[in-house]
């Protein structure tokens, strides 16, 4: 016999307002897997794109083909929470954890099935809503930073849409290493920008700003070869962490594009590259910024923030708002 949960189910592509939370199976964790009491799941620009199915051009029918063709196959979305391990598992039950499930989600629940080796006991000083939305942006940030772009003192960077989810991660990454930083943004979020270590910012309703640059990370998808290569210095790199399929294509089978370089793909979310943003965190190079936390019964809310493509830092539902608050770290 299965013992039920509350879970948000998503039953058809479409608008947040579809997100109903109702009683679900609660999960059933195979052999590599953990299960873990959910206090705080992050609701990124990842969810809302799958629950919508809408994506870069090309990808709908690859994300219909492995998701699902008329409704997502597992209902239950959220790849980013924050929990307490419900059983003996890589650590002792009661342990807090944070964590990632991929691409099947399972999140957006009271209970989630996770790899036992992407679980990682949340660091002190990082409260529920923190540790959910650790992951998503910063394990973007980093692998493009770090591994595609191999960011070095002094290099001018130049993050085009820096104040969500992906960009917080990223300015505080690049500031570390040394980055001669540029962020885009809307006017209002300049000051936050420079508050999370850019140098320069720019409006970018006023047009493209004023470069060269060694390292361009295209977060928004509004500067593609064409439009960045002016911006680029002789030698840079454009790195477009959201892409078309003909983008990510072109990336793969001609990435040297005269003395420039273009990159393109999916960030990975393996355990060793978790385990460098925990070691980035406890640094001093990477906090999660938490823009908005919802009650999980508002879950929908939190998709439509995530939808509107300006929210600052991470979204995230907390599903006990009394148990995620006595949590928080001191
Ligand atoms: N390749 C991968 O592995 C990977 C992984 C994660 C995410 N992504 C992709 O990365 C993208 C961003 O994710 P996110 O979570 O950071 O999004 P987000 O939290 O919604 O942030 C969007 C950012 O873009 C800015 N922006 C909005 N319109 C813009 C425009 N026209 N020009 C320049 N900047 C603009 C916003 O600034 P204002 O608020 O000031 O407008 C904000 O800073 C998504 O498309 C997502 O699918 C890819």
């Amino acid at each position: 016999m299965t013992t039920d949960m509350k879970a948000a189910l998503c039953r058809h592509y479409g608008p947040p307002e579809g997100v109903k939370i109702a009683n679900h199976p609660r999960p059933i964790p195979r052999g590599d897997q953990a299960l873990v009491r959910v206090t705080a799941a992050a609701v990124t620009l990842g969810d809302a794109r799958l629950r919508a199915a809408r994506v870069p051009a090309g990808m709908g029918p690859l994300v219909r083909l492995a998701f699902g063709l008329r409704a997502p196959r597992h209902p239950v979305l959220g790849m980013n929470f924050a929990g307490i391990l419900a059983q003996d598992g890589p650590f002792p039950q009661g342990t807090r954890v944070m964590g990632v499930t991929g691409l099947r989600g399972g999140a957006h629940a009271e209970y989630v099935a996770a790899a036992a080796d992407r679980l990682f006991p949340i660091p002190q000083g990082l409260t529920d809503a923190e540790a959910a939305g650790f992951f998503f942006g910063g394990l973007t940030a980093a692998s493009y930073l770090l591994d595609k772009a191999r960011l070095a003192p002094g290099t001018r960077l130049l993050v085009n849409g820096a104040t969500g989810e992906v960009g917080c991660a990223a300015i505080q990454i690049a500031a570390h290493a040394g980055a001669q930083l540029t962020a885009t943004a809307r006017a209002e979020n300049h000051g936050f920008a420079r508050s999370l270590g850019a140098i320069e910012t720019h409006d970018y309703r006023q047009g493209l700003p004023q470069g060269p640059f060694d390292v361009i990370l295209d977060v928004a998808g509004t500067l593609p070869w064409a439009r960045a290569k002016p911006l680029l210095a002789p030698g840079g790199t454009l790195l477009l962490v959201t892409a078309s399929l003909w983008q990510t294509l072109g990336a793969l089978l001609r990435p040297r594009r005269g003395s420039h370089r273009v990159a393109a793909g999916v960030a990975l979310d393996t355990p060793a590259a978790m385990a460098r943003l925990l070691r980035l965190h406890a640094e001093g190079a990477f906090r999660p910024v938490i823009g908005a936390s919802f009650p999980f019964a508002d879950i929908a809310k939190a998709h439509a923030l995530a939808d509107s493509g300006h929210k600052r830092g991470s979204g995230v539902v907390l599903m006990d708002q009394a148990t995620a608050t006595a949590m928080a770290a001191k």
